[in-house]
């Protein structure tokens, strides 16, 4: 259609038909039933509400969404095709690491391709818009969503964003999202992943500066590169919730953002504007959001029961009405619904590219990449073909190993650890459950709890132990549930259940070769595991082809190429802890030196690691870093290089990453901040330089009058590594 053809059907609707168009509900608001990503609420839709609206969530399926558009245009008095929105969060029906992890593997590139992927098989299965990319920086394990992000780096976050939606989206800046791709969703804006205590949904309160210079760039690079929808937070910020926050969507996303596109509230959050007090009603909430901008109402009474009123009684104008009706219908007509309106739905190409053999390899390849290997004395990795090896633990054999936001794809679709590693041919290995994944009383985020059998512990236990004695390593797979972490999986505490510790503790009195696999969402305590550990790799959630990819990690095939996306504790205590905190007035480098100094008494301040790290089966060297001239001027740039040598046995990739620290300026800056990342691989012996360009565009930040300036003064610019690298360089801007 063009704009005129829009503008006509436009002004031909009525006033019901456009409220329709910014009304969302899940499946079974029309008796289908789908997956529930929020409290069921009722919504009392009549025949005319369910004949006008405009979208649907969290239903998928080429034939089943093929007969939904055809019921709802048959009914809908313009016969506006419905957009169908989803959950694709880290893959579709092929499962590829949590974003968390993917974020670990400081591989955009890598990212891009999984996100494109998921699109094609969604896309496929008649899915017009997925709910992702998720940027919420997040800086605290406590809060469940880590899983959902990139992690704790507003620059790392922003590489991923851009990554992500052009994975997604497939084309340039606000061109058509074509067949095999999805429109992006931006989420969840602003700044969710600081709740207070780490508590999901709970309070945001965050300096402008805090908010401007951490929060908001990642959710600026995806807007930039084009995403087509954002979606509004749950959280107040400040004290105003996100969805009704004038300053933050009209304002900032859509001024200083420059974002056209559609702005969705996230699930009921709008009708809970009542809960957060600053709404009386469902009416004056539908006011507060019509007045921030939102545009589509996910599973909320406030407009479809309120918007018409408010309208006809002039509380709201039309000309409002129109403008968010208006953006649906574009967004519509970009993803050629009006031309098509099953857009790619196609069962046949559904069944056809579902978890074909390619995307599994790009799901094992983004897996491998993702892993962080953060101990591994005496060299325990990789294991030997011929060595005997006991696979010990409830991660062993066990399919579950999706995040919590992967509900279409089918479990038993993954290679299981053993599964894998019999695949591979390897003889002399064993495999035991050892015990169960959950304590008794241990809830997850359903609140569901995980009743144990002492005789059943027990036997595994002892079958695990003799297993464990007559072997020559032993590879313990432990970790989180799954469901421990994602929405509304807070904790307050950050340690594995006390039923796999007392499984490691039992297992180290009888094997002191542990390799231990830590399956997770979030950063955890380890210091209770590693104790027991030659060796710790970090897998999080790897998805489909997690246990192959596993499999190819501990024996040597490929090597784990992640590093730490976030900071992981001593205990859960020190949280929120991240690498580039302010320096304090009493800085503590060394984390435990009294008295006068910030920390704590009874716990060092710095954490288990740090924000960056990760080994692999190789070593590297650093030269010193040069720099081609220690002054630059305004608007100019200076090239960093530095030589890195791969000085172990083995071919590996390292992590090149730089750092700068602004010495002194009219605010207080973080002690080191990311501002580049380069993968290199090197075979053994061999040498390469690395560059970075420094620009003074780089070395800008709010000031003390909130002017997004660079100020004149020295530099400290790192390369390492890891956020740990003391290797700089320094340089003065003039
Ligand atoms: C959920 C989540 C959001 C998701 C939405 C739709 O509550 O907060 O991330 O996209 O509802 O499922």
């Amino acid at each position: 259609m063009t704009d005129k053809e829009l503008m006509e059907l436009l002004q031909s609707m009525s006033l019901e038909e456009k409220v329709g168009q910014l009304v969302q509900v899940t499946g079974d608001a029309l008796g289908e039933n789908g997956q529930i990503t929020g409290p069921l609420g009722s919504m009392k839709l009549n025949d005319e509400d369910k004949a006008n609206l405009g979208s649907i969530l969290a239903i998928n399926g080429a034939e089943k969404l093929i007969a939904l558009q055809d019921k709802q245009m048959a009914q809908q008095p313009h016969h506006i095709p419905m957009l169908f929105m989803c959950d694709v969060i880290n893959g579709f029906q092929t499962i590829f690491p949590i974003p968390l992890a993917q974020g670990a593997s400081f591989d955009p590139e890598e990212t891009s391709k999984c996100a494109s992927i998921a699109a094609m098989e969604a896309s496929a299965a008649g899915v017009h818009v997925t709910f992702s990319p998720m940027l919420d920086l997040c800086r605290d394990a406590r809060w469940g969503r880590v899983m959902e992000s990139p992690g704790e780096d507003a620059y790392l976050n922003s590489c991923m964003a851009r990554a992500m939606v052009e994975g997604y989206q497939g084309t340039g800046k606000h061109g058509p999202v074509d067949r095999e791709h999805l429109a992006a969703t931006v989420k969840h804006f602003a700044a969710y992943g600081r709740p207070e205590g780490g508590r999901d949904y709970d309070t945001v309160e965050l300096s402008e500066r805090t908010l401007r210079e951490d929060y908001l760039p990642a959710y600026a690079a995806a807007v930039d590169a084009g995403a087509r929808l954002v979606m509004t937070s749950f959280n107040t910020l400040n004290r105003v919730p996100s969805t009704g926050n004038r300053w933050l969507m009209r304002d900032i996303l859509r001024g200083e953002m420059n974002f056209d596109g559609v702005l969705i509230s996230d699930y009921s959050a709008a009708e809970e504007m009542v809960n957060h007090g600053i709404a009386e009603d469902l009416s004056e909430a539908t006011r507060l959001a019509m007045a921030a901008g939102l545009d589509i109402d996910m599973v909320s009474n406030c407009y479809v029961h309120h918007l018409a009123d408010l309208v006809r009684k002039g509380d709201i104008s039309e000309k409002d009405l129109d403008e968010a009706v208006l953006r649906v219908l574009r967004l519509k007509n970009d993803l050629g619904l009006f031309e098509n309106p099953y857009k790619a739905a196609c069962p046949e190409k559904e069944r056809e590219i579902t978890l074909c053999p390619e995307f599994r390899q790009e799901a094992r390849i983004s897996a491998e990449k993702s892993f962080v290997l953060l101990k591994n004395e005496e060299s325990c990795l990789p294991l030997a073909q011929n060595e005997s090896v006991a696979f010990i633990g409830p991660y062993a054999m066990n399919h579950e190993i999706f995040g919590t936001w992967s509900v279409p794809a089918d479990a038993e679709s993954t290679a299981t650890i053993r599964q894998a590693i019999e695949t591979m041919g390897i003889s002399n290995a064993t495999f035991c459950q050892g015990s169960f994944l959950m304590d008794n009383d241990q809830r997850n985020r359903f609140g569901q709890t995980f009743a144990q059998d002492i005789d059943q512990a027990e036997k595994w236990l002892e079958e695990a132990k003799a297993a464990a004695a007559d072997s020559d390593k032993v590879v313990l797979c432990v970790g989180e549930m799954n469901s421990q972490s994602g929405e509304c999986g807070s904790r307050a505490t950050l340690r594995i259940p006390e039923c796999q510790q007392h499984l490691i503790e039992e297992i180290a009195k009888v094997n002191s070769n542990i390799i231990v696999v830590l399956f997770t969402g979030r950063p955890l305590e380890t210091k209770e595991i590693t104790k027991y550990a030659k060796s710790l790799v970090v897998v999080w959630f790897p998805g489909t082809e997690g246990g192959s990819a596993i499999a190819d990690v501990l024996y040597g095939i490929s090597e784990p190429g992640g590093r730490l996306p976030m900071t992981f504790p001593r205990t859960a205590t020190q949280e929120p802890i991240y690498y580039n905190q302010l320096p304090t007035g009493r800085p503590n480098p060394s984390g435990h030196d009294l008295p006068f100094l910030n920390g704590y008494i009874d716990e060092e301040t710095t954490p288990e690691y740090c924000f960056g790290q990760g080994m692999t089966y190789t070593t590297f060297s650093y030269s010193k870093p040069e720099i081609s001239g220690r002054t630059l001027k305004k608007g100019g740039k200076a090239t960093l290089s530095v030589t890195v040598k791969n000085t172990g046995k083995r071919k590996g990739t390292e992590t090149v990453q730089l750092y700068i620290h602004d010495i002194a300026a009219s605010v207080s800056r973080p002690q080191k901040m990311l501002k580049g990342f380069r993968k290199i691989t090197l075979d053994p012996g061999e040498s390469a330089s690395v560059q970075f360009e420094i620009t003074e565009e780089m070395l800008r930040f709010y000031d003390i009058n909130m002017q997004y300036v660079s100020e004149p003064g020295k530099f400290d610019a790192y390369v390492g590594g890891s956020s740990l690298c003391q290797d700089k360089v320094s340089f003065t801007l003039e």
